[in-house]
């Protein structure tokens, strides 16, 4: 098919710019036809073509859509890979990594892992032949051990949703390069603002975008990140034809976004040290969670791979019925599923993110009746503080 001259096909990667400035900028940034700082919502099913033979480059939404792939050039800039797909939901980004397993494949995922990313691999994956097996992939011998001839993967979540387990992105990059895993790290909790696995030597970063990333609490999405092109064309086929690419505007709103992430991130960080310390101290708290802690385990990692601890911490009360008051008496903070948006949420994991997980595996873990997981949003430190205290009593 012949081009037309396509104003939306060169992007500037931003090179030399530093990322709190990549984040404003984005892929074009600007409508290179009007001008237009404010790049426009393509609401469109479809594209005309002048002749015969003759296209402007986009076709139909479902395949390419300007507006969808401004998110995803500024995305694949932002975690430095080579492309990126935005999906309608991050469980529709997980489905279409885990598309790439055939039957009898095996996979070693994180043991304390979102519930939703257990159940594609345990109710639906399992079911078309693949095999799981979950580890704590801070333990890189039990990684190396727990490897078969027909382990095709690798899945990470660094720190881990809910405990906040920390894992060692280059060293397990390492083991899978050696043995020829895809090895795929969900950056949801830390964006790249913090961390960026690419350059540690992942393979494939999935984002729930719902998360940090939209950061209002107004948009479902899913972003995976790429930096090979036999990966690339994966994930080209799964948009078109699972037809489940992110929406023009849902993905305007996540580039709106996207411009304060480095603003946001640094609040949510600065927020939850003063949180996390302050629940510490707190009578009825038993334990504290929360990656950023000294004495936590993967601290020393956390120094090497990232620049910050982001805005999630857990934690478990002295009984069931501390939590409920909790969870019941909190004014200002609310009391819902979800993370990563302005609003400081608080989540019960038993019964909300955490519910698809056998009761035996999350005993294990400690995802118990006392036990609660918050998202610190960016309100005044204080205030946050002030609501916990009313409503632990
Ligand atoms: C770490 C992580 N990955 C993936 C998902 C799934 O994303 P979504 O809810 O956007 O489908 C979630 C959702 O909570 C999550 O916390």
């Amino acid at each position: 098919m012949m081009r037309q001259e396509n104003y939306y096909e060169n992007y500037d990667k931003k090179e030399g710019l530093h990322f709190d400035s990549k984040v404003v900028h984005g892929g074009q940034g600007c409508d290179p036809i009007t001008g237009a700082v404010s790049f426009p919502i393509f609401q469109t099913a479809t594209f005309r073509h002048r002749a015969f033979g003759v296209s402007t480059g986009y076709d139909y939404s479902r395949l390419q859509n300007p507006t969808r792939q401004e998110l995803e050039r500024t995305m694949a800039i932002l975690e430095e890979g080579t492309e990126a797909f935005a999906f309608s939901s991050g469980q529709a980004a997980n489905m279409s990594v885990f598309g790439m397993l055939k039957p009898g494949d095996h996979v070693i995922l994180s043991d304390d892992i979102y519930g939703g990313t257990f159940r594609i691999a345990e109710d639906i994956f399992s079911a078309l032949g693949c095999e799981f097996t979950f580890i704590d992939l801070a333990d890189t011998d039990c990684l190396k051990a727990t490897i078969r001839s027909n382990t095709r993967m690798v899945f990470m979540e660094t720190p881990t949703n809910p405990m906040m387990k920390v894992a060692d992105i280059q060293k397990v990059a390492q083991i899978t390069k050696e043995n020829n895993l895809i090895f795929v790290v969900d950056n949801t909790f830390l964006t790249p603002y913090f961390q960026r696995p690419l350059l540690l030597g992942a393979d494939i970063v999935v984002h729930s975008g719902t998360k940090y990333l939209c950061g209002h609490n107004d948009v479902i999405a899913g972003l995976v990140i790429v930096k090979s092109e036999e990966h690339a064309a994966h994930f080209r086929l799964q948009l078109k034809s699972r037809g489940n690419g992110l929406p023009p505007f849902d993905s305007w709103l996540l580039l709106r976004g996207i411009k304060t992430l480095s603003l946001r991130m640094q609040k949510h960080d600065e927020n939850a040290k003063i949180v996390a310390e302050w629940l510490r101290k707190h009578p009825k708290v038993k334990k504290v969670y929360y990656a950023g802690f000294e004495d936590h385990v993967g601290y020393e990692i956390s120094k090497k791979q990232c620049t910050g601890f982001g805005g999630m911490i857990s934690f478990e009360l002295d009984s069931e019925e501390t939590a409920m008051n909790l969870l019941s008496g909190v004014k200002m903070i609310l009391f819902a599923e979800s993370l990563g948006g302005t609003e400081t949420l608080i989540t019960y994991p038993l019964t909300q993110t955490h519910e698809s997980i056998p009761a035996d595996i999350r005993e294990k873990l400690g995802i118990n009746k006392s036990f609660i997981r918050i998202s610190i949003g960016i309100e005044n430190a204080q205030d946050i503080i002030n609501d916990l205290e009313q409503a632990l009593g």
